[in-house]
């Protein structure tokens, strides 16, 4: 494999990957300084990008056979519908997430349960000796002789445990340890980072073994420094939540094999993760009855509906520029409706501090919880409670207007299991409504409506 021939090195721009046959001060992709660095040129790049050593042929979309597309059932059913329905072969999964926030828990949780259905599965770990794995599992209380670990950095050597074992499932912790000697850069770096995931994928598609990545997540918020593994892998996954919450949310950003926007929620207690099937119930659980500034609203995350309590607390700023701080929605999309509230509602709100929160660190940014924001803010500022068994629906546009909602239907019948009486919602999304027995639907077409219903 080795030529003789002496190493061709390139420069590569550590912060988004452009990279340039000589070295520049600043990056032209990226406009960053001095962040290109030399790498070598591996064979192994070069050739995994050019052309496929057998030419394919094209075929009628209709004769491809189905046949491989069964999935791999885990038996975690959050987990299964985040991959949207299940794990498919050959697939590799991108898991991401703030350090500490339960990747390799979860994981080791999923692989334990593979193992259980008598899957023979390897866990890769870069991060932790094979001590501390079996810490972890002893904590979580399962064991099962058919989940193989090993504490292993090097890509060729994973490569050739994946080979030589071929487990139905693996998991490569974190894939910024994971290291090839053909590049001369740090483990972590863009091109290692790159080369990994590149040959772990033409591991998976050659082999059929799906394949599990963990990420961090770097302080800006993307995987490795820029996102350039998103594109690379089928399916995008992030784990997220407030590390001193319990709850976890699993997100699908980017999947080839379902739909995105699903969630899956988690609560991270002593032993392990715990599925929530109910996350209404969990979310509503501790909400205090009858007080200002509380409103429950339904939103939409994924394919099912999940009931979330906003809550407002507003309250004379002491001195100089009045706080805004919001936790679980968008900041700018607060200071909007605070805007609109301000001119058609008449509402004193320029003198006040504003505080918005999302109970439980779930983070919604879907406009149908815009009445439930400005319902908030409002129930809060007058000191008036909203009633316990009320829900809120809707959009709120520049001129105050209410705008209608998807899948209004599905939001009031969560809302309804859940005991609610009475839903405020969009007049437009009302007339297509069908009634429910015992829940009072009220439509509201403008804000300035909406302070005469909601008390
Ligand atoms: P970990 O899976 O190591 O996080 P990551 O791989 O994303 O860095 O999880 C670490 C945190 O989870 C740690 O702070 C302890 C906590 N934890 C529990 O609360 N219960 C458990 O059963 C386990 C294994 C961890
Ligand atoms: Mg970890």
């Amino acid at each position: 494999m080795k030529s003789n021939k002496p190493a061709k090195t390139i420069f590569v721009c550590q912060s988004c990957g452009y990279h340039s046959p000589k070295w520049l001060g600043k990056c032209p992709e990226c406009s960053e300084w001095d962040s290109l660095v030399e790498e070598k040129l591996s064979p192994a790049l070069s050739s995994n990008t050019t052309s496929p050593s057998r030419a394919s042929q094209p075929v009628p979309l209709d004769s491809v056979e189905m046949s491989q597309q069964r999935r791999m059932i885990t038996g975690m059913q959050e987990f299964d519908r985040v991959l949207g329905g299940g794990l498919v072969p050959g697939s590799v999964v991108l898991v991401g997430g703030d350090p500490g926030i339960g990747k390799s828990t979860l994981m080791l949780q999923v692989l334990h349960r593979l193992a259980d259905a008598q899957h023979q599965v390897l866990y890769i770990s870069g991060e932790e000796s094979l001590e501390q794995m079996k810490l972890r599992s002893d904590r979580l209380g399962v064991s099962s002789k058919d989940l193989w670990v090993v504490s292993e950095v090097g890509l060729e050597s994973i490569t050739a445990v994946a080979n030589q074992m071929t487990p139905r499932a693996m998991v490569v912790d974190s894939i910024q340890t994971v290291f090839t000697r053909d590049l001369t850069s740090a483990p972590g770096s863009v091109s290692q980072v790159r080369e990994a995931t590149l040959h772990l994928m033409h591991l998976a598609k050659r082999t059929g073994i799906p394949i599990f990545l963990i990420g961090h997540v770097t302080k800006e918020g993307a995987i490795a420094g820029p996102r350039l593994l998103e594109h690379m892998v089928d399916t995008v996954l992030y784990f997220e939540g407030e590390q001193n919450n319990i709850f976890r949310i699993l997100r699908a950003v980017k999947n080839r094999f379902g739909s995105t926007n699903e969630i899956g929620v988690f609560e991270m207690r002593d032993n392990g993760l715990c599925e929530v099937t109910n996350p209404s119930a969990v979310f509503l659980s501790q909400r205090p009855s009858d007080v200002p500034g509380s409103v429950v609203t339904a939103s939409i995350e994924g394919s099912r509906p999940i009931l979330l309590e906003l809550q407002a607390l507003v309250g004379r700023a002491s001195f100089g520029t009045p706080r805004r701080t919001v936790l679980g929605v968008d900041y700018n999309r607060v200071s909007l409706l605070v805007a609109v509230m301000e001119k058609k509602l008449g509402l004193q709100l320029m003198s006040q501090d504003i505080f918005v929160n999302v109970t439980g660190g779930v983070k919604v940014y879907e406009p149908a919880v815009d009445l439930a924001i400005v319902s908030a803010i409002a129930s809060s500022h007058v000191d008036k409670s909203v009633k316990d068994s009320t829900v809120v629906l809707g959009e709120i546009g520049l001129t105050g207007e209410i705008r209608g909602v998807s899948q209004a239907e599905h939001r009031i019948h969560e809302a309804y299991k859940m005991g609610f009486k009475r839903c405020l919602l969009p007049g437009d999304n009302l007339k297509h409504l069908k009634g429910l027995a015992d829940m009072e639907t009220v439509g509201v077409h403008s804000i300035s409506e909406l302070l005469d219903t909601l008390f």
